[in-house]
């Protein structure tokens, strides 16, 4: 029988399986899907986001001017901080502003292991580039989920139609085929195994990043 060869979106789902059983399974991500989360400790899930998707478009908005064999992967789409803004912002009850700065709500504060998980993202992707589709695929596979944790959160905070859960549902029906469309062009880069390795690794990052970043926010609740 003729062994098969992996694709890299079965390496990532294979490599990063236990970590993502062990950051749905916190309490904190619990009562997110259950849409049992308080509206402020919501806001200050998202506040963490904002800083985490604020580097992550950087990182992207760089890499897609890059000759890098990924650069071309890169959609105006998965540019989202303006959409975490824009729900914390209305969840907050406060007129969205053209300042984007992460730092910028001071009544949630950025925690440290949100800056450390940017930081790291940022030292990942400088050291080596293509590390980014690593990041990507966490933040975009995530939204596999977060569609119907949205549904909750719509439910639990009566929102209107588009308002509050962009960052958690940013796409609507187009989600199952704006995901199937990035795993099918993961499997046609050609990579060397080093660039495959450094993909894996940066998901299993992300993953430990949001491990952390979900943690610290149960420390703080008291969840
Ligand atoms: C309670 C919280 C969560 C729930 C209920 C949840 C649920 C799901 C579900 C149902 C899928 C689709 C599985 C499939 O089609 O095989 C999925 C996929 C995924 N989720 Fe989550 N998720 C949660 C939290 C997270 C978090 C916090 C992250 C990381 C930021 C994350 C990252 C991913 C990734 C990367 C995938 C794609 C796996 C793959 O098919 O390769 N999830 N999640």
């Amino acid at each position: 029988m003729s062994e098969q060869v992996a694709t890299l979106a079965q390496q990532l789902q294979e490599s990063t399986r236990e970590l993502h059983q062990r950051v749905e399974r916190m309490p904190v991500q619990q009562e997110l899907a259950r849409g049992t989360l308080s509206r402020e400790n919501y806001i200050r899930y998202l506040c963490q986001m904002l800083l985490i998707q604020t580097q992550l478009d950087t990182c992207m908005g760089l890499y897609r001017k890059t000759i890098d064999p990924g650069a071309s992967l890169i959609h105006d789409y998965y540019f989202q901080s303006d959409l975490v803004h824009s729900d914390i912002c209305f969840l907050k009850e406060c007129s969205a502003s053209n300042n984007r700065n992460p730092f910028l709500f001071q009544d949630h504060p950025i925690l440290p292991e949100t800056y450390s998980f940017a930081m790291a993202m940022n030292r990942s992707v400088s050291e080596s580039p293509i590390s980014l589709l690593g990041f990507l695929y966490v933040f975009e596979g995530s939204k596999n989920g977060s569609k119907f944790i949205a549904n909750s959160l719509r439910k639990s905070f009566s929102l209107p139609d588009g308002a509050g859960v962009k960052y958690f549902d940013p796409y609507g029906e187009n989600q199952k085929p704006y995901w199937a469309a990035f795993k099918e062009s993961l499997a046609a880069l050609t990579l060397t195994s080093a660039e495959s390795e450094a993909i894996v690794e940066a998901a299993k990052e992300a993953f430990s990043g949001m491990i952390d970043i979900t943690g610290a926010l149960q420390n703080q609740s008291g969840s």
